[in-house]
């Protein structure tokens, strides 16, 4: 296309200096500086054997961090919630019930991702400064019987921090 007809003008991007920031969030933080040095390493192909070898990196780190022998273990390459609408929608086929227990944004979240893939989602909901204890989460579990259980660790929207020990064998019973 001839420049002529461009109706927007070629815009003036500037060349901007930040203030490295602290930042201690859950996201965006600060990394490492070997994390930082690795980011501007040559982009690979998502096809090649190197970009393969380091998957299965990865893959190692996370089955040692989640401390795991399954081979289901892979890095999601998109954002936080990306990678918690992938479990949504793979664990869960359409009409099975998820029982997400709410207590931030984030639980509001899970349920309307879960409602638009056509899950029958239930919340049980807390005050968002509180969390949950194990005796309210196995009422709700008895009293429904989910095919899965949603619940957030750390709700940056709140700034709680929920025990997930005992969760798994709550939903396994
Ligand atoms: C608890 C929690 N879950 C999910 C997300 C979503 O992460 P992302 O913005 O990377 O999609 C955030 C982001 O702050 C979060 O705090």
């Amino acid at each position: 296309m001839s420049t002529s007809k461009f109706i927007v003008p070629v815009p003036k991007i500037e060349d901007r200096d930040f203030i490295k920031p602290l930042l201690c969030g859950p996201g965006p933080c600060d990394v490492w500086p070997s994390v930082a040095e690795a980011l501007i390493k040559p982009v690979l192909s998502p096809v090649c054997d190197e970009f393969f070898d380091v998957l299965a990196d990865i893959q190692k780190g996370l089955k040692y961090l989640f401390q795991t022998k399954s081979n289901l273990v892979l890095a999601i390459s998109g954002s936080g919630w990306s990678g918690a609408e992938t479990i949504i929608s793979n664990l869960l086929a359409p009409s099975e019930t998820l029982l997400i227990a709410t207590r931030g944004y984030w639980g509001d979240r899970a349920f309307d991702s879960a409602k638009r893939y056509g899950i029958n989602a239930v919340q049980f909901r807390i005050p968002f400064n509180t969390t949950f204890s194990l005796d309210q989460i196995e009422r709700e579990l008895k009293k429904l019987r989910p095919t899965a259980l949603f619940i957030i660790h750390g709700d940056s929207s709140t700034g709680t921090v929920q025990s997930l020990i005992g969760l798994g064998e709550l939903c396994h019973k």
